[in-house]
């Protein structure tokens, strides 16, 4: 039900090894993300938010504490959860159908089924028309919403973004995020993404989870109560920028030992 937890991280601990020791990346780390919500962290550069990701896609394995999907322990990549990862880079060989559909063919969809579903998700992230042209013929935009289209296809429980939309451009980066809302509407997915950007996190998110410097645990979570569409200039909007920038510029400061 909308609002119970999906994904439960409880006392998370990762560490790498390297020559003579080890670098902790996150400690004592634990949240929720709840059902039909939009969670966003954020946290100080290099701090540990795309290990997280990574423990949650499965792709690494925490060296301490737990974390759980709908109260399985997770084990290892899995349909249940979507990624929009910038490392997950689109097949530059296939077309905007044939990366969407791909997904369902691994599953063994039969083709017409598999083109069938992928077309209505390209429809609803507005490609209707480009499932012909390749990635080299899209704008950086047009990539990220192939890349949600083919994270949704598999019908995810949750949906993992790691900063989606760092790479374009301020104007684009709007957009897209107007765009993220829509398709969150029409849908309903779960969704949890990492940003940079204190203003992205507030405009999209229910609730905004502010990670400590090095190692990471959860320093504040703040919940968004705006109604939408939010007025980025509103007062509240302003009120709790204020208060989320707070809490993160004394990590940052923290982290670059008071050097601003
Ligand atoms: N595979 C790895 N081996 C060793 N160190 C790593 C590895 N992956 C990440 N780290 C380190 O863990 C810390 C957190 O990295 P990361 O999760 O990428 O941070 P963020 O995404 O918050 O910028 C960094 O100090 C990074 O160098
Ligand atoms: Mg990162």
């Amino acid at each position: 039900m909308k609002g119970d937890p999906i994904i439960t991280v409880r006392g998370l601990r990762k560490a790498f090894p390297t020559n003579g020791g080890e670098l902790v990346a996150i400690d004592g780390l634990s949240f929720e993300v709840r059902e039909g919500w939009i969670t966003a962290i954020v946290g100080p550069n290099g701090c540990g938010k795309t290990t997280l990701l990574r423990i949650l896609a499965g792709l690494e394995e925490p060296t301490g504490g737990s974390v759980e999907i709908d109260g399985n322990p997770i084990r290892g990549p899995g349909a249940d959860r979507g990624m929009v990862f910038q490392e997950f880079a689109l097949f530059p060989w296939r077309t905007v159908l044939g990366n969407v559909k791909f997904g369902l063919e691994v599953k063994g969809v039969p083709k017409d089924e598999a083109e069938a579903a992928a077309m209505r998700f390209i429809e609803l992230v507005g490609l209707k028309g480009f499932e012909g042209r390749y990635p080299r013929e899209l704008s950086s935009g047009m990539k990220q919403k192939v890349a949600f289209a083919r994270a949704l296809v598999n019908d995810p429980r949750v949906v993992l973004m790691d900063e989606p939309f760092a790479s374009l451009d301020a104007q684009t980066r709007n957009l897209m995020q107007e765009e993220l809302l829509r398709i969150w509407e029409a849908t309903g997915k779960t969704i949890l993404f990492v940003t940079h950007s204190v203003d992205e996190a507030i405009f999209l998110s229910d609730e905004v989870i502010v990670l400590t410097q090095r190692p990471a645990r959860v320093k504040k979570i703040f919940n968004i109560d705006l109604p939408r569409p939010r007025d980025r200039t509103s007062l509240r909007f302003n009120e709790l920028r204020r208060l989320v920038l707070k809490e993160l510029s004394e990590e940052l400061r923290a982290a670059n030992g008071a050097a601003y």
